[in-house]
């Protein structure tokens, strides 16, 4: 068997250093029946949304199999667990709190407290309730409101089983590939949307992290943000600058906001009818001082000058190697990105809230020997410790998943666990990369 392979000096190495794995709600759970619609289920009903029509009806059938999975999570022997609270599962249409919903997460949380793992929960990945998405979702200033108040009661009700909030995951997904370019529920499309979006999720983030404050004030609260370092294509001045409006737009559009209160310079390239609906006092709301910064990292990009003057940047195609679902591996990246933000913020600890590869596994006699992605894991895991040495503090690092999931807009075709589901049987099996993840986290001192 093949190990997952990282310097033998390296601070992972010890027991300080937190590994777990990462879920979420709407990518696991299943029993839709159990809660209100999401933006998710009205999206999988599009026609040609999802490459293979699936939905998240049964998903892994988490409500019912939680145990088993915490079961799971224990054989790995993972210090944390992240995974999701389905806002529309435990909150109603009129602002009530749903208590079978409700019920679920805790005992899901005392389980997890019970043996030992410590629960990162996200409040939001991507399952914004219909009922908000019908009055305009986030563009609509007033889901900002909502969202508070959802923080609120859910905060008040899980007391303190959990050690730490994140108030959202991705923003950038939500917002861009939700209501900018339609890829992603709710499916819409245009910049002054995609734009609003952004700013709403981020000022709910920050009233989201006040009412953490108060709540939950022994938690260790942040946000997870997702970056995809951009690379020119040459060093001729335009494609430089192409590629520094790419960063800035997908991403220190979401990081700076949070860190320093204001947005990066390539808004002024914005049309001023698209530009985000800023009101007097939001952006000091955003940038609330954090206990951490999730990083979700699975790939780098390619760009140069647009032909056409009027568009900010070209994207190209990925370079190879690839994985199953086509992002170019490159883990110099990943090292390249926490210096990158280590030199430009004053940042707050890290936890790597996400990576890991979606790779074409091969279920043979029982097995799944998917030695590509343990490869995957030790480059990036290798650039992670490279880091830390450069002085980068980084206190965790999740793999991204426990289990093969509905893959958003792949459906169920792009399988990321380390543990593989049989999505007829829900029968769960360690892949090769589950058991050398278990070998690197037993062989800490
Ligand atoms: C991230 C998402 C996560 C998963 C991975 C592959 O963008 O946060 O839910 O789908 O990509």
């Amino acid at each position: 068997m093949k190990d997952i392979v990282i310097p033998s000096n390296s601070e992972m190495n010890r027991k300080s250093f937190l590994f777990g794995t990462a879920t979420s709600s709407f990518q696991i759970e299943g029993d839709i029946a159990g809660r209100e619609p999401c933006i998710w289920d009205t999206f999988c009903e599009k026609e040609g949304a999802i490459a293979d029509k699936s939905d998240g009806v049964r998903a892994c059938e988490h409500i019912e199999r939680w145990k088993d999975d915490v079961a799971l999570l224990q054989d790995l022997n993972v210090d944390a667990y992240r995974f999701s609270i389905s806002w529309p599962r435990v909150v109603s249409a009129s602002g009530e709190l749903r208590e079978e919903g409700l019920s679920f997460y805790i005992q899901l949380l005392d389980s997890l407290n019970d043996a030992g793992i410590k629960p990162f929960v996200t409040l939001y990945h991507w399952d914004l309730p219909q009922y908000l998405e019908d009055k305009g979702g986030w563009v609509n200033r007033d889901t900002v409101f909502a969202f508070e108040h959802y923080v609120d009661v859910i905060t008040k009700a899980l007391g303190d089983r959990v050690y730490s909030y994140a108030t959202f995951n991705e923003p950038f997904c939500s917002a861009f590939l939700g209501y900018e370019i339609g890829v992603h529920a709710p499916g819409k499309v245009g910049r002054k949307l995609g734009r609003a979006a952004a700013h709403h999720i981020l000022l709910a983030h920050g009233k989201g992290m006040k009412v953490l404050r108060k709540n939950a004030p022994k938690a260790l609260s942040g946000i997870v943000l997702n970056f995809t370092p951009c690379y020119a294509s040459s060093d001729k001045r335009e494609d430089l600058e192409a590629t520094k409006n790419a960063d800035e737009y997908i991403n220190q559009w979401y990081m700076q906001p949070v860190m320093e209160g204001a947005y990066p310079e390539v808004i002024d390239l914005v049309d001023d009818n698209d530009k985000p609906p800023i009101e007097p006092g939001d952006m000091q709301e955003i940038c609330q001082p954090i206990d951490f910064l999730g990083i979700n990292f699975y790939t780098r990009l390619h760009y140069s000058a647009a032909k056409d003057q009027s568009k900010l940047y070209f994207e190209h195609e990925h370079n190879q190697p690839k994985t199953d679902i086509g992002w170019e591996i490159y883990p110099q990246a990943l090292y390249d990105l926490l210096t990158s933000l280590h030199s430009r913020y004053q940042l707050p600890p890290i936890y790597i809230t996400e990576n890991g590869a979606a790779m074409a596994d091969e279920m043979v006699d029982g097995e799944v020997n998917d030695m590509d992605r343990i490869e995957y894991f030790s480059g990036h895991m290798t650039s992670v410790s490279k880091a830390i040495d450069h002085g980068v503090k980084v206190s965790g690092y999740f793999a991204w998943s426990l289990m093969d999931n509905f893959e958003w807009a792949e459906g169920y075709l792009k399988r990321f666990g380390i543990v593989h589901v049989d999505f007829e049987t829900q029968k769960r099996t360690l892949k090769a990369s589950a058991k050398a993840f278990k070998k690197l986290l037993v062989s800490r001192y």
